[in-house]
């Protein structure tokens, strides 16, 4: 069934991806872009506003029935707490109060940030905002990609991993594919993951690749 799919930072080099899956794939697609100029495509609405703004956020989320967050954060200690930990939330609180299911872009090292000298405040507001969203009560997935390449999708095999012990790279196609396959298959509700692309055949069943990972504690 068609579903309206909020896109936050849809006008990004990932966010770009999951437009066009989610349009490929029927469903109507709502961008938010601090700069909606950039995106000009046919047939996605446009909402101009920043996560950092509870009042934006409140009409992005209006009427939805689920959000992915791709939103690339500040590296200042202030503003990533602001965009990342505050803005997650209210995201992830307005997506609760109306059953709307939430997939949280993250990234790798979250629970390491002493290993990105110079980053590990913004790694730490992002470990934040991850928990506030498991914490809001809204459906949610949590996707940790590592390190992003521009390969197209479906050129190599995807491994999927928990507890943030690896290393290695993935690409921002592969991400989103996965985005919008959690919107698809519940086996991905309630998980955090990381994600690597290995050698070897694109994944077909990501059902399997989601329903082989544990539930978040
Ligand atoms: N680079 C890496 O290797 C790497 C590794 C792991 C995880 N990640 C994460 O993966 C995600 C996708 O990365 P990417 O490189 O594809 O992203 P990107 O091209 O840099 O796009 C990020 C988007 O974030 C949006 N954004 C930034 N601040 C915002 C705010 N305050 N309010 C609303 N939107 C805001 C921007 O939208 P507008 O400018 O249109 O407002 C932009 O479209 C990001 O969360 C990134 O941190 C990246």
């Amino acid at each position: 069934m068609a579903r309206t799919v909020l896109v936050i930072g849809g006008a990004g080099r990932t966010g770009r991806h999951v437009v066009d899956l989610l349009t490929a794939n029927g469903d109507r697609v709502r961008v938010m872009s601090r700069r909606p100029s950039r995106i000009g495509r046919q047939g996605v609405e446009l909402i101009t506003g920043d996560i950092a703004d509870p009042s934006a956020v409140a009409r992005a989320v209006d009427g939805v029935d689920a959000v992915v967050v791709s939103v690339e954060p500040p590296t200042d200690p202030a503003g990533s707490e602001t965009v990342m930990h505050l803005g997650v939330r209210e995201v992830a609180e307005r997506a609760a109060s109306r059953g709307a299911q939430v997939v949280l872009l993250s990234q790798i090292y979250i629970t390491r940030p002493e290993k990105m000298p110079g980053l590990q405040e913004m790694v730490r507001a992002r470990g934040r905002g991850e928990q506030a969203l498991r914490n809001s009560g809204a459906p949610y997935t949590i996707v940790r990609p590592s390190w992003l390449t521009n390969e197209p999708a479906g050129r190599s095999a995807i491994r999927l991993e928990q507890g943030d012990t690896g290393d290695g790279q993935i690409s921002r196609a592969d991400v989103a594919r996965a985005c919008v396959e959690a919107l698809r298959n519940p086996q991905a509700l309630g998980r955090t993951f990381e994600m690597y692309n290995e050698p070897g055949p694109a994944p077909t069943d990501w059902a399997a690749l989601f329903g082989a990972l544990k539930p978040d504690q």
